[in-house]
């Protein structure tokens, strides 16, 4: 069994839209997969299928029952705030320590040759009151995929994240690039320049509403699991 963990450079960058094209390019080579949302703020109990756990499942295969969106995501607060912020408003104050066991269960439980954690925002932020996302990722050990934007700006982003994803120790498995939308600057060119920049990463560009360049990505995941396996 293989965890990967989708992070983010930011928020709203596309890291669920990743996470389910990477499920379904998965799925398509004929490979299990489970997913894990490890926590999400701004959840609506009224909404439940405009939920991060809602688009995972449909990738999934899975209807949005209450009993799926509570098993693919137990920890949702209803404030769209960051996490520890919306979990105060309910009176519940979060532990990294929780967060890092949930993971682990999860990766002990696994029962698919493959499990996706989507992270929270970004890669810093903040997921307690004194830890972030990169400290869960650290802990968990788990190899990250960074997902970024290709919006003015998203260039810092996406190296300021790997950046610090690396001196942590953390093995970036891809940088996806996931096509902003407009007004951004040109899509091909900022790829190139973030390619460069990163040139030890392998970097993947989508194009809006297009996942087939996760294809290649699903493939590389489950070579590097039959790899890590025969190890
Ligand atoms: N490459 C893409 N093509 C089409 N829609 C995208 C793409 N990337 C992101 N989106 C859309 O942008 C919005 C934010 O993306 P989302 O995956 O929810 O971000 P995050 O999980 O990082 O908060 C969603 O509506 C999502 O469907
Ligand atoms: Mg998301």
């Amino acid at each position: 069994m293989r965890t990967v963990f989708i992070a983010g450079a930011g928020t709203d960058v596309g890291k669920t839209w990743v996470a389910a094209g990477l499920i379904s390019a998965l799925r398509a080579e004929g490979a299990s997969v489970d997913a894990f949302k490890l926590i999400a703020s701004g959840y609506d109990p009224a909404r439940p299928e405009d939920s991060d756990a809602a688009v995972l499942l449909a990738a999934l295969g899975r209807a949005p029952t209450p009993e799926a969106i509570e098993d693919i995501c137990p920890l949702r607060f209803i404030e769209p705030l960051s996490p520890p912020a919306a979990a105060r408003r309910e009176g519940v104050t979060l532990s990294l320590a929780d967060l890092v066991s949930r993971c682990r269960q999860r990766m002990a439980a696994a029962a698919t040759e493959v499990l996706l954690i989507e992270g929270a925002g970004g890669v810093m932020s903040p997921v307690t009151d004194d830890a972030t996302v990169l400290d869960v990722i650290v802990a968990a050990r788990t190899p990250t995929v960074l997902v970024g934007g290709s919006y003015l700006g998203a260039i810092s982003h996406i190296l300021t994240a790997a950046d610090v994803l690396a001196s942590r120790g953390v093995k970036l498995e891809a940088v996806v690039v996931s096509e902003s939308l407009a007004p951004a600057p040109d899509f091909d060119e900022t790829l190139r320049d973030i390619s460069r920049l990163l040139k030890d990463s392998t970097v993947v560009g989508v194009r809006r509403d297009d996942p087939r360049p996760l294809t290649g990505l699903a493939r590389r995941i489950l070579g590097a699991s039959l790899s890590s396996e025969r190890a």
